[in-house]
């Protein structure tokens, strides 16, 4: 039996289930890409938090073969996509040396992140971290994004949104919040969405 009712199968888990996903975390991406545009025929994409896979799995599939997917996460994905324009590096997004092995990979015409700290159960210290896995990602999108990409980051909702979005509208011609609906009603995390590059 499920631990609590934050776990229990819902709509959109039996969904993942039935398509073969590994995670129901795909229909946020779909979503997001449904109303923003984010995933365009052979881009070069960089999904960050990319395990168990979902995001990955449904990115690939819709560049059929054309461009270029890096993923990065510190677990193993739990599927094996099995295409050549796909590299996955298991490590940590702070870490030098998997920055310079996505660098190398780059420059990217978009940037994903769902990386997410593991919860605590203190809201304080998860919304922390959640700030800064995005100003992590915040600093690869500067780095390694081409002028005119897009930037996709998971934020846990604390005191820091508009201060990442201030930031964000520095270098992105829009920057904005948005809460697909297949996040869980519960959850307490958003999208901060930029796009246009500078
Ligand atoms: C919600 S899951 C991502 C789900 C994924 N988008 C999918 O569709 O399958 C969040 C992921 O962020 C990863 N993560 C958290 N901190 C990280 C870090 N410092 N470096 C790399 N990955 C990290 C976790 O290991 C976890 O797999």
């Amino acid at each position: 039996m499920a631990a609590s009712n934050y776990e229990k199968p819902d709509f959109w888990s039996i969904k993942a289930r039935k398509e073969g996903y590994p995670a129901r975390s795909v229909y946020k991406l779909e979503e997001l890409d449904k109303k923003f545009g984010i995933v365009k025929a052979g881009s070069r994409i960089l999904d960050i938090g990319a395990a168990p896979g979902s995001w990955s799995l449904w990115v690939l599939k819709r560049l059929a073969g054309r461009g270029f997917l890096a993923a990065v996460d510190l677990q193993a994905l739990g599927v094996s996509p099995g295409y050549d324009n796909f590299y996955f590096l298991r490590g940590d997004l702070y870490d030098a040396s998997v920055k310079a092995a996505l660098a190398e990979r780059g420059p990217y015409d978009v940037v994903l992140s769902d990386a997410a700290p593991a919860t605590s159960g203190n809201k304080g210290l998860d919304t922390d971290r959640s700030e800064a896995i995005v100003e992590a990602v915040l600093d690869y999108a500067d780095e390694f994004l081409r002028p005119g990409g897009s930037v996709v980051a998971k934020l846990f909702m604390g005191g820091g949104q508009r201060e990442l979005l201030d930031r964000m509208k520095k270098s992105f011609a829009s920057a904005r919040a948005f809460k697909p609906e297949a996040c869980r009603s519960v959850s307490f995390e958003t999208y901060l969405v930029g796009q246009g590059k500078k």
